[in-house]
């Protein structure tokens, strides 16, 4: 593929069990850029985001992230390579405290990762508030800070988040 594109999918078919949800997707996210994917419930947003990351099954078609080749690539690599995703639900650890759960977005990072914490902690202050308590005691919005924040504790090269007005 011959593009600068951050992100390229490209004639994407993926579904669950056989099914195909996406039939022919092609998306491409440049650096700098914001892209919304916007449809009806059901119409298969959030298994555009799901097929990058290995939890729907990609049948046919090319996704690329820079210039790799992440098609059916394990979600925990695609991660390392500065991809990462908040799912719209599910996104906690809940038994885990608010700071456990950042700590587990490190875990790919072998290096001091306490300033990105301050950092995240700077952009959602209630959590630096609740540091210490359970994740499934929160808000539903204050979850989905936990989950943003988590997928930020990388410093990632793009952010896929699914709902994020949630
Ligand atoms: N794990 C799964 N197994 C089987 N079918 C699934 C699974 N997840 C989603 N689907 C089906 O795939 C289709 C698209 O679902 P998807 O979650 O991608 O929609 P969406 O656009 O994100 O919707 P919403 O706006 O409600 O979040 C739906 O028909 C749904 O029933
Ligand atoms: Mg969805």
């Amino acid at each position: 593929m011959t593009t600068t594109s951050l992100l390229e999918i490209r004639n994407v078919y993926s579904g669950y069990r056989g099914v195909d949800i996406l039939q022919g997707v092609n998306l491409t996210v440049d650096k700098g850029e914001m892209v919304v994917i916007i449809g009806p419930n059901g119409a298969g947003k959030s298994t555009v985001l799901k097929s990058i990351f290995g939890l729907a099954t990609v049948r046919q078609g090319e996704i690329h992230f820079g210039d790799r080749n992440i098609t059916r690539l394990r979600n925990d690599r695609v991660v390392r390579l500065g991809l990462c995703y908040v799912p719209q639900t599910e996104n906690v650890f809940p038994s885990l405290t608010v700071q456990e759960n950042l700590e587990m977005g490190a875990y790919v990072r072998t290096d001091d990762y306490s300033a990105q914490l301050e950092k995240v902690y700077s952009l959602f202050p209630p959590l630096k508030e609740k540091r210490k308590q359970a994740a499934g005691t929160l808000s539903g919005g204050q979850r989905q800070m936990v989950a943003m924040g988590r997928a930020l504790m990388v410093d990632p090269k793009l952010l896929l988040l699914d709902e994020p007005t949630a």
